[in-house]
C-alpha cells in the first residue's frame, strides 16, 4: 500500500501488521522518553480543510513522538480563503521538500484525488462521508485490547450510518478482521444499500445492544444532511439515546465506544459516557499508536 486511502482496499493482514506496529509503539509512548529517532529524515504536513481536535493533535503526537519535523495546516487561515487550489496549496507545500501528506477535507475522495496527483504519501484523516481509516483502525484495537480479539465479536454501530465516514471504515475495518457487524438507527439514517456490505440492520436499540458485545455510538452529523429528512433531537434521544437506566438493564456488560466528539445528553449520557464500561478516552490514547505505526510503516516506502 503506497498511500492510506480508505480501510476498503486494506488486507486483514496488512491491518495484523498495523496493530503489531502499534504495540511497539504504545510501549514507546508510555515510557518517560516518548520519542524515538525513526523519522529524523522525514518532513510531514497535517493539512487540514475540516475542522479536528482529536486527528488533528494525535497525527502531530505520533509525527513528533517518531521525530519528524511537523508543518500544521488549517484552510480557515490559509491562501485557500483567497481562492487557491486543493493541488495548488498542497504543491506549494511540498516544494518545502515534504514527504508525507496527512489530509481532512469535505469532500469524499478528496484523498484518492490527493494521492493521484502529487508526488508524496498521502494519508486520508477523513474525507467527507466516505472513510475514516485511522479512526476505524484505533477503533478496532481499542477492542482488541479490551476483549482480547475482534475476531467472533459482536459490534453494533449507532446512529448516523448515513452521513458517517467512521461507520463506513469501521464496517470494512471489522469484518476483515473477522467481527460480525450490525448498524441500528432510525430508516433515515441507515443507506438503503447497506445489506449489500454484509452487516445486519436493527431500528430498535434495545434489541441491538442485547445482541452486541460492543456499541460504537455516533455523533448526529447535523453539518452533512438536510435537517427535513432527520427525526427531531428529542426524538432521536428517545429512541436511540443510551442511558444509564438503558445500559444497567442489559443481561450483559457491553463495552461502550464513541469516536467523538460527544454531543453529552443526546446519543450518551455523562453517565454513560463517563462509566467504567465506556472506552472512549483509550480510544483516544490508542489513536497515536496507530498513527505513529501507519506513518512509520508508509515511511518506508518512501524512496529517498
Ligand atoms: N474522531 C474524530 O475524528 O474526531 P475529530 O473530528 O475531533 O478529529
Amino acid at each position: 500500500v503506497d498511500h492510506l486511502i480508505g480501510i476498503e482496499h486494506l488486507t486483514t493482514r496488512d491491518i495484523e501488521i498495523i496493530f503489531q506496529t502499534a504495540d511497539r509503539f504504545k510501549e514507546v509512548i508510555n515510557r518517560p522518553i516518548k520519542k524515538v529517532p525513526s523519522l529524523r529524515d522525514t518532513t510531514i504536513a497535517n493539512v487540514f480543510f475540516e475542522n479536528s481536535t482529536r486527528t488533528k493533535l494525535s497525527f502531530e503526537l505520533a509525527e513528533k513522538r517518531l521525530s519528524a519535523d511537523v508543518v500544521n495546516f488549517s484552510a480557515s487561515s490559509s491562501s485557500v480563503k483567497k481562492g487557491e487550489t486543493l493541488v495548488d496549496t498542497v504543491n506549494n507545500i511540498l516544494s518545502m521538500k515534504v514527504d508525507m501528506v496527512v489530509m481532512r477535507h469535505p469532500n469524499p475522495g478528496a484523498a484518492k484525488f490527493l494521492s493521484e496527483r502529487i508526488n508524496a504519501k498521502v494519508i486520508n484523516a477523513g474525507d467527507g462521508t466516505h472513510e475514516h481509516p485511522t479512526q476505524a483502525l484505533l477503533d478496532a484495537y481499542s477492542i482488541r485490547e479490551k476483549l482480547g480479539e475482534v475476531k467472533g465479536k459482536k459490534v453494533v454501530i449507532v446512529g448516523d450510518i448515513l452521513h458517517s465516514r467512521v461507520a463506513l471504515s469501521n464496517i470494512y475495518a471489522l469484518q476483515k478482521l473477522g467481527a460480525e457487524v450490525m448498524v441500528c438507527g432510525p430508516t433515515t439514517l441507515i443507506p438503503k444499500h447497506i445489506h449489500e456490505l454484509g452487516v445486519k440492520v436493527e431500528h430498535n436499540l434495545r434489541k441491538a445492544l442485547e445482541w452486541c458485545d460492543v456499541a460504537n455510538m455516533l455523533r448526529i452529523q447535523l453539518e452533512r444532511q438536510d435537517i427535513q429528512y432527520f427525526p427531531s433531537l428529542r426524538e432521536y434521544t428517545m429512541l436511540y439515546g443510551l442511558d444509564k437506566k438503558l445500559l444497567d438493564s442489559l443481561s450483559k456488560k457491553i463495552v461502550v465506544m464513541h469516536p467523538g466528539p460527544i454531543n453529552r445528553g443526546v446519543e450518551i449520557t455523562s453517565d454513560v459516557a463517563d462509566s467504567k464500561q465506556s472506552i472512549i478516552l483509550n480510544q483516544v490514547e490508542n489513536g497515536v499508536a496507530i498513527r505513529m505505526a501507519v506513518i512509520y510503516l508508509l515511511a518506508s516506502k518512501i524512496e529517498r
